[in-house]
């Protein structure tokens, strides 16, 4: 979606890029080495420079430093060192629309918990490749992208701006999508590290858990992406973690990141998310968006502060070359990006492709999908689709150019001031208009679905009902439940009694209940689709796309089935998006319950079977998998397997390999899974490496697998497996740093 200048500029821009590197900055063979000379030149006013990042809007009454393009922050650089400025910009589904501050849209792919959906790392890439390029082109060097919290409370208001809830899964696609950015000389985070469940009360919400629960679940997804992908930065959380405070915790920032991960790039604070001047010696780095906390401590404060005390002293010269490490490895350049309100060629192809891969065919009963070519009479119901698809809410709004098709207030009483944060939004193409196009000589009829009694009078004589609906989530708030909001529920039933053969699009930012599952034949989850999602739904409606998408959360059947079925602090927070609580409030969490066993792996334990299972999602053609072989008995492991279509049509699947149970007890993680696309009677052999640590229990400061039997299961869900190979393994330990192999 782009306006004819932008898409003239795009094109020759695109033509460039394939002929030509798209700048001159380039990584340096030995970062550390160059950013030990550079910053061995600074001052310490210089220094204090890198370590104080500013919103890059006028906000509170304070400009932001000059060089600032809206966006989410600024750092200002060093010139006379040839260190440019960081200008940040948020996010994991593209460069953000900032309320059309900028006057230009960019690419919105996506949401990240679709893009999960994907199974599919090298598409990840190649988006991440994609907003990189457009937060360059836009003047950006900073992507404040790789949200990879695992889903550990489903009524998280930022579900659908992460991966999953799988720690290899999460880890993999998160390095996917740096490696993408990060190849396009624009350093990105990963964040938020670490946990950040929940939105309402997150400043002072306090997450109690036990460190090996920690290091197997949350603190391993960053691991495995860090190591793969070597993000220049990371984001410190808002959340506390067992007291301090994630971006003041120095067992995350220095023990965990620093002594045993060996993390060489710089951590960032989440904006408005310090406290104190001495979150510096913690291991803090840069306080962002400074002007949103009580104090700038990292300006005067910490230049005061080190020039009188060695640990200060000692600690700024790291906090600048860590910054520089980053600018450095990434190649950032010397000279800030310069600033177009261009973007890539590519967008609209890679967010189809993305929304394409990441829509989940939850239930197809009947062949009711694809729609049947004969039909007469097509009635669409709901969920603002004839405007567009959702976005969610916050920080990592991305829009087209032309801004929202739709927007709908969401009226609590502080949020007009940030209605362009906030507001219920939709974008791209409307799926009603891509409906259309695909129904031939049928009659499409649209009804909004306020009224369940209208909608079923026009699902009556149709041959089939589509309704569309919708959960909205936003950064700032939990959803309190659940269910699909307002009359959703009803609206569904009272059409699928009208009509049975009604199909339900799903698009919501994470699961929901379905108390009418069983009244309709076929339910499709769309998630927050992007800009091209519209096209996405339809070309799977009507069979053109063969879906592929396959759910990387759990469905629970019910809130009981939840770790935690009163959502912590619901009964005592009154939902801001600016509350900071009063001083000293805190909320506890007990995250312990569950301890690293997220999701599916809490069903496993339990033996409850959720709504829809981790890694369910149906096709239009069948799958067979076959021949597991294991290789190995100790650290080195590896799976051979067939995956095979069996049926008419072509279309990929997600192959599934679950460790089942570990000397004798139950224990089901995931421990490679890999998507083939296939043609019909065809098959492809697999090869998955199994990553030791997700066999391990973090023990006495190391990974430890005691020797035993292992069974591992291929899978098409976390809920439905085949029969388990076993293989002996002997005991080994893994030390803190991932590698080292012992006894
Ligand atoms: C969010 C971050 C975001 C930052 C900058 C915060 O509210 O939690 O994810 O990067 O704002 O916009």
């Amino acid at each position: 979606m782009m306006t004819p200048k932008a898409l003239a500029l795009a094109t020759s821009i695109a033509a460039m890029c394939a002929a030509a590197p798209l700048h001159a900055a380039q990584a340096q063979a030995d970062p550390a080495a160059r950013a030990a000379e550079v910053e061995a030149q600074m001052t310490d006013e210089e220094r204090t420079q890198l370590t104080l990042g500013y919103m890059a809007m006028s906000f509170g009454g304070i400009e932001p430093p000059e060089g600032a393009i809206p966006g989410a922050g600024i750092v200002p650089g060093v010139p006379r060192l040839g260190v440019p400025a960081l200008r940040e910009t948020d996010a994991s589904h593209g460069v953000t629309w900032v309320g059309g501050a900028r006057g230009d849209g960019a690419t919105a792919l996506p949401a990240g918990i679709a893009q999960g959906a994907t199974f599919n790392p090298e598409l990840i890439e190649r988006g991440g490749a994609l907003i990189g390029s457009e937060a360059r082109l836009k003047g950006f060097n900073v992507l404040l992208a790789g949200g990879i919290n695992l889903m550990r409370e489903a009524r998280n208001g930022r579900t659908f701006e992460y991966m999953g809830e799988d720690p290899w899964h999460s880890g993999l696609m998160g390095a996917a999508a740096v490696k993408g950015i990060q190849s396009q000389n624009v350093i990105s985070t990963l964040k938020h590290f670490a946990i950040n469940p929940q939105e309402t009360g997150r400043h002072f919400m306090n997450v109690e858990i036990d460190e090996p629960s920690l290091r197997e679940s949350d603190l391993l997804a960053f691991e495995i992406a860090i190591e793969r992908a070597q993000p220049g930065a990371l984001m410190c959380a808002y959340n506390r973690i067992n007291g301090p405070l994630s971006c003041g915790s120095e067992f995350l920032l220095t023990d965990v990141l620093r002594d045993d991960w060996g993390y060489k790039g710089f951590v960032m604070s989440d904006w408005g998310a310090v406290e104190a001047l001495d979150f510096a010696l913690a291991g803090l780095d840069q306080q962002s968006g400074a002007q949103l906390d009580e104090g700038m401590f990292f300006g005067e404060p910490l230049l005061e502060a080190a020039q009188g005390d060695p640990a200060y002293a000692e600690r700024l010269g790291e906090m600048a070359r860590n910054v520089l490490y980053a600018i450095y490895d990434v190649g950032i350049g010397e000279d800030v990006p310069e600033r177009t309100d261009a973007e890539n060629e590519e967008g609209d192809a890679v967010a189809l492709a993305t929304a394409k891969e990441a829509i989940v065919l939850l239930k197809n009963e009947s062949g009711a999908l694809p729609l049947a070519g004969d039909a007469r009479k097509i009635a669409v119901i709901g969920g603002f689709a004839d405007a567009g698809v959702p976005t969610g809410g916050g920080s990592s709004r991305v829009m087209p150019d032309e801004g929202p098709k739709a927007q709908v207030p969401i009226l609590r009483g502080e949020a007009s001031d940030y209605a362009f944060f906030l507001d219920r939004m939709y974008q791209g193409v409307a799926p009603l208009d891509a409906i259309r196009e695909r129904a031939g000589e049928a009659q499409v009829v649209f009804r909004d679905g306020r009224y369940p009694s209208e909608a079923a009078m026009a699902a009556e004589g149709a041959d089939v009902a589509i309704v569309f609906a919708t959960q909205y989530q936003t950064e700032g708030y939990d959803v309190p439940d659940l269910s699909l909001p307002g009359n959703q529920d009803a609206l569904i039933a009272a059409v699928a009694e009208a009509n049975p053969n009604t199909i339900v699009v799903l698009e919501t930012g994470g699961p929901v209940v379905m108390p009418w599952l069983d009244a309709v034949p076929a339910v499709l989850e769309a998630w927050y689709s992007g800009e091209q999602g519209g096209e996405a739904i339809a070309s799977v409606l009507f069979g053109e796309t063969n879906p592929s998408g396959h759910l990387p959360v759990s469905f629970p059947a019910s809130t009981e089935q939840l770790p935690r079925p009163d959502l912590p602090g619901i009964d005592e927070i009154e939902p801001s998006f600016l509350g900071r609580g009063e001083p000293g409030q805190t909320l506890d969490a007990d995250y312990g319950i569950e301890g690293s066993d997220i999701g599916y792996r809490g069903y496993a334990k339990s033996g409850d079977a959720p709504l829809f299972p981790f890694g369910h999602g149906l096709s239009y053609t069948e799958f067979e998998m076959d021949r597991l072989r294991l290789r190995g008995a100790g650290p080195a492991l590896s799976a051979r397997f067939r995956l095979r279509n069996t049926g008419e049509t072509a279309g990929a699947d997600v192959a599934q390999l679950y460790l089942v149970s570990a000397g004798g007890e139950t224990k089901q993680r995931l421990v490679g899974f890999a998507k083939r696309q296939l043609a019909p009677g065809k098959s492809a052999r697999v090869e998955l490496e199994i990553e030791p640590r997700l066999l391990a229990e973090w023990e006495d400061d190391r990974w430890v697998v005691e020797g035993g039997e292992y069974a591992f299961a291929l899978g098409h869900d976390a809920g439905t497996l085949m029969e388990p190979v076993s293989v002996k393994i002997d005991r080994f330990t893994i030390a803190a740093d991932g590698e080292t192999v012992g006894q």
